[in-house]
């Protein structure tokens, strides 16, 4: 685990000096633990006096594989990604997983690597920064009150309650009915089932879950919501990964209202936190002018890529 981290670390100065340095907080939990029927798998590269040179994941979903790769910056271009990639390359593909996906993170060596190997490039994602230190409080308590009649906000910590969890599941389910290509609808008590583990997944891997929800009062139905983890292995910057409104939601400053709402909760409940760092598809302008608003400058892009697992094997056998 320290030989792992040290390695991260290392490749993290290097790619990615502004981002803080991990801790060995709840890490293996963070490397090992996966919501139910899910499966994550690691590889190590070393040299022959056993220095970590690399490391590889393969995180088995439903239907996708997902990979993970990284090799410390002394160690590069010597094919150890390469090699790494051979291996997890034959294992998704004997255990039955056709496609591989990756997440690129833009301005690094990996945006060269992928496309050399025969990845293609899917979607593209911004991560924006908000230093807390730059943050004009008085305008964001402004915008968290800003909530127009009809709706109430609701603050939860580390998890939900059972009154608005099926609603809640289905109004993060109807969000990623907008991307092409991902309509696998289930009924919705398997959703709020499935929304109850992964919860208490990011609880056991060390990332505490914050949530801010919209209520539409009238139907007591779940119209806006966001969720954000600080993770313990790296507690001063958190991680606000999803921010949804459902569509006949849209236009009334919900989403504007309750980013606002989050930063007021975390910065009385999290009082480490220096920075809250956020994704968003560079298409969904609307959540770029609130990121704005709140202070979140575009720091770089995450790139997803993809390839069929047969043609990998072969190019790389
Ligand atoms: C991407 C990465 C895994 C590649 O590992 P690697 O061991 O250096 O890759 P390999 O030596 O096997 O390279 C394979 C091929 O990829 C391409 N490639 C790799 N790095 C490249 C670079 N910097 N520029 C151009 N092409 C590159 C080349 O085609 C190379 O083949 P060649 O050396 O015969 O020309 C490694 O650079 C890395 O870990 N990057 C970190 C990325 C990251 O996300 N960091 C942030 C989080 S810590």
């Amino acid at each position: 685990m320290a030989a792992w981290l040290r390695a991260y670390n290392g490749a993290l100065a290097a790619d990615l000096p502004d981002d803080p340095q991990w801790g060995p907080e709840r890490l293996r939990e963070y490397l090992t633990v996966t919501m139910p029927g899910e499966r994550r798998l690691t590889w190590l590269a070393e040299d022959e006096a056993g220095a970590l040179l690399g490391y590889g994941r393969l995180l088995m979903l439903d239907g996708l594989g997902v990979l993970e790769l990284y090799v410390v910056p002394e160690a590069r271009r010597g094919g150890v990604g390469r090699t790494l990639l051979a291996v997890i390359a034959r294992r998704a593909l004997s255990e039955g997983f056709t496609s591989l996906a990756v997440e690129v993170i833009g301005g690094t060596t990996a945006v060269e690597f992928y496309p050399a190997l025969g990845f293609s490039h899917v979607y593209t994602e911004m991560r924006s920064i908000l230093p807390l230190a730059t943050v004009d409080w008085t305008h964001v308590q402004h915008m968290a009150e800003g909530i127009v009649s009809g709706y109430r906000i609701e603050y939860h910590a580390g998890d939900l309650p059972d009154e608005i969890l099926t609603s809640y599941a289905e109004a993060k389910q109807v969000r990623r009915m907008d991307v092409p290509g991902d309509l696998d609808l289930r009924p919705s008590s398997y959703e709020a089932e499935r929304l109850r583990s992964s919860l208490r997944c990011l609880r056991d891997r060390g990332l505490k879950p914050y949530i801010v929800v919209a209520v539409h009062e009238r139907s007591g139905r779940v119209a806006g919501l966001t969720e954000l983890v600080v993770p313990a292995q790296h507690p001063t910057r958190a991680d606000q990964y999803d921010t949804t409104i459902v569509r006949e939601h849209d236009g009334y400053g919900l989403a504007r209202a309750i980013k606002a709402r989050m930063l007021l909760e975390l910065r009385a409940a999290e009082t480490q936190l220096s920075e809250v760092q956020t994704w968003h598809a560079v298409e969904r302008e609307q959540l770029q002018q609130v990121n704005k608003e709140l202070g979140f400058r575009p720091d770089r892009e995450w790139l997803e890529y993809e390839i069929d697992a047969g043609d990998l094997a072969e190019r790389l056998a």
